[in-house]
This record gives C-alpha cells, sequence and structure tokens, in this order.
C-alpha cells in the first residue's frame, strides 16, 4: 500500500481543506489516516465500523483485546456512543474538552465491541488541535484512534515518527508539525460511582479533583501489575514506549545521580551508551552519547521531547540508557509513568 503524506498548517486554507477532505473521504470508505492531536499522532478509522478497528489493530500489531479511543469534535456526539453522560463527565468536558483528556462511559449498542477491545465501556475524547478538528467534523463520523505507533514503540510526537513506523500499511498521514504535549492524554473513568485515573495525562490529579471531588487511582499506578492485580486499562499493561536499548532510571541527589551514571556509563563503550539529561547537567557526562531533553524546571518541554529522544535512542542503536528521574515536576505523575515502563521498571536508587 502507498501511503499519502499531506502537509497541512492551516485549517483556513482552501489547498489545506481540500487535504482533510481527501483524509476525510478515506476515513468514510473504511481506510485509516493517521492524524495530529496536540497529545500524539494518532491512527484513525471509522469507530462505528469494526472493520476498520480490525484495521488498526492489525497495522499497529496491537492485541485486539486492547481498546480504543473514540474521537468526536462536537458535544453532541457524545450522546449517541454512550448510555449516559454522568454530572461529573459534564462538569470534566465543560473545564477540559477539547482538551488532553479520555473519559471512559458505559457504551451504547452503536459502538462495536471490536472498537471496545470487547467491553461494556467506551473510551471518548475531544481534541483540541485544529487540523484535528477539523478532519473529524469533515468525516462526520467519530474516529477511534489508538497513537499512531506501531505496538510497544514509543508514541509518535511528529509525522516522521509515523512515518518510520507505519509506511506502508494506512492510507494517508496528515503531517501537522510537532505536537505541543508529547504524552498520550489523562485516562479517567467515569463510568462507575467513584471516578478512577487510569492513565496520568496533562490533566493531572488536582486539576480532576477540583472538578470532580474524590478521584481513586488505578491500584496499578502506585503498586504496579501483578498476578492478582491488573489494570483497568487493558494497554497499561503492555511493555510500552520502550527502545530497544536496555535502560535504567536513576534517582537520588543530583550529584550522586551523576556520579553513578558516570561510573555505569565508564562500564561501556561510549557510542553504544546514552544518558538522558536537562540542559543544568549536559555539560557533566563524559563517555558516553549526552542527550539532553530541557530545562529541568520545565517539565512541560520535558514531556514534548520524551518520546523523540526515546526514539533516537533505536536511531543511534543505543544498548545502554540511564536517565535523570523527572519526577519532580506539575508533570512528575505523568512523565514518570511513561520513563519507568520504557526502563522495564529498572531504578536505580544512590
Ligand atoms: O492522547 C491520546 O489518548 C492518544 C491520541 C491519539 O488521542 N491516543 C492514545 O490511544 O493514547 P492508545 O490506544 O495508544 O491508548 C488508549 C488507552 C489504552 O491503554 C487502552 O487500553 C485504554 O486507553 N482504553 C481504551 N478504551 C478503554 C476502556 N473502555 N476501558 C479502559 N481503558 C480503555
Ligand atoms: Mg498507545
Amino acid at each position: 500500500m502507498d501511503t499519502k503524506l499531506f502537509v497541512v498548517n492551516d485549517i483556513n486554507d482552501e489547498g489545506d481543506i481540500k487535504k482533510i477532505e481527501e483524509c476525510a473521504g478515506i476515513i468514510k470508505n473504511g481506510g485509516l489516516v493517521a492524524f495530529p492531536t496536540e497529545t500524539v499522532y494518532g491512527l484513525g478509522g471509522n469507530a462505528l465500523d469494526d472493520k476498520a478497528s480490525m484495521k488498526i489493530y492489525s497495522a499497529k500489531g496491537r492485541p485486539s483485546d486492547n481498546p480504543l479511543i473514540v474521537h468526536i469534535a462536537d458535544m453532541s456526539e457524545l450522546e449517541p456512543l454512550v448510555k449516559e453522560i454522568p454530572d461529573i463527565a459534564k462538569k470534566l468536558a465543560k473545564l477540559y474538552w477539547p482538551g488532553p483528556l479520555t473519559m471512559i462511559f458505559k457504551k451504547s449498542d452503536l459502538v462495536p465491541y471490536k472498537t471496545t477491545g470487547g467491553l461494556d465501556t467506551v473510551a471518548v475524547r475531544m481534541p483540541s488541535h485544529k487540523v484535528a478538528r477539523e478532519f473529524i467534523r469533515k468525516s462526520g463520523l467519530p474516529i477511534a484512534a489508538p497513537s499512531a505507533n506501531v505496538s510497544g514503540r514509543p508514541s509518535p510526537t511528529t509525522a516522521k515518527h509515523v512515518m518510520d513506523d507505519l509506511d506502508g500499511r494506512i492510507d494517508a498521514v496528515i503531517d501537522g508539525g510537532q505536537v505541543d504535549i508529547g504524552l498520550e492524554s489523562t485516562i479517567i473513568d467515569v463510568s462507575s460511582d467513584v471516578p478512577m485515573l487510569l492513565r496520568p495525562g496533562f490533566i493531572t490529579m488536582e486539576m480532576l479533583e477540583e472538578a470532580a471531588g474524590d478521584v481513586e487511582r488505578d491500584p496499578t499506578l502506585t503498586k504496579g501489575v501483578s498476578k492478582g492485580l491488573k489494570p483497568k486499562a487493558p494497554g497499561m499493561m503492555y511493555r510500552h514506549y520502550a527502545p530497544k536499548g536496555d535502560m535504567a532510571i536513576v534517582e537520588g541527589a543530583m550529584e550522586d545521580v551523576i556520579a553513578r551514571i558516570n561510573h555505569l556509563a565508564g562500564e561501556h563503550n561510549a557510542s553504544e551508551t546514552a544518558v538522558i539529561t536537562t540542559t543544568d547537567n549536559k555539560d557533566k557526562y563524559t563517555g558516553c552519547r549526552v542527550f539532553c531533553i530541557g530545562d529541568r524546571n520545565d517539565d512541560e518541554t520535558i514531556a514534548k521531547e520524551l518520546y523523540a529522544v526515546l526514539r533516537e535512542m533505536d536511531d543511534y542503536s543505543i544498548k545502554y540508557i540511564y536517565v535523570e528521574s523527572f519526577k519532580n515536576g506539575k508533570h512528575g505523575e505523568a512523565i514518570m509513568n511513561r520513563l519507568v515502563k520504557a526502563a522495564g521498571h529498572k531504578i536505580i536508587h544512590v
């Protein structure tokens, strides 16, 4: 299959609108189009067509019991997809939609089980990215879209990442430049009495509690996954976001962290070893490749650059990766949730 690439910069430009319309046509005909959202690129298909959902699983190499998020552009599109809209969901939608928040509802009969991985609930999100909204509107359909990466790889934050993973496997990609946020949406389950955070993201626990009162955390977020403890979001089970190399997070007082990483790096070949660090520390490492993802005080940038840096580890065939901990900022929970998984839970305390 030939994957078409459409560069779209301006949804008010006639040429760009034509491109979006062509992509909307692909969706209406049962095809797959990757598109930018404010979080990460999504791989879109008609959410109401079980064949389109099957194509998504197959293009990503994703297990079909891992449900897809359904994307809408307007509040009126929510009602047909769900059994009920709890008051808490209305409040959250008012505050954070359109935006990087996904809510889990009891699904209506309209939504095929193939889209929800066999579950009686459906995940819905209204993205704020202008191109995404225009694309959904022009499609006239709710769009099922997981992150547009091959299953297990870091989520794509540029169209190039999407092409690297899915060229030849999908009909088209809309290139809207680098995304803003860089981590997937926050997921909150509003289908039972007490709302539960299933995946941390840009909308923090504090922001959710402000609107919804008490919010629980899925126990696996703090205790990890084990035989008796499974995450409510099936996708949180899988190894994720991971580069091929051996990765470890080094945590502790900064001087000790730097000393330990330099020591560990000294045990390996410099060209195959990397440290992921911030501007203030980047000149303190020797004997390895240094990847700087921004200023430690600016964790929005750290979030935005994280997946691109993880992908670079593979581009440079890095075998040993050491990364500083970023748990202290506003977005620390979301960043560390991804990093800890990417590192296969390997944390070195110094
Ligand atoms: O920011 C995002 O959410 C991006 C962009 C493209 O919108 N999408 C995304 O989709 O991250 P994906 O498929 O990579 O992650 C969806 C997560 C998975 O962990 C999945 O198991 C969970 O949402 N999920 C989907 N439907 C669910 C449901 N009904 N109940 C529980 N978890 C669900
Ligand atoms: Mg994903």
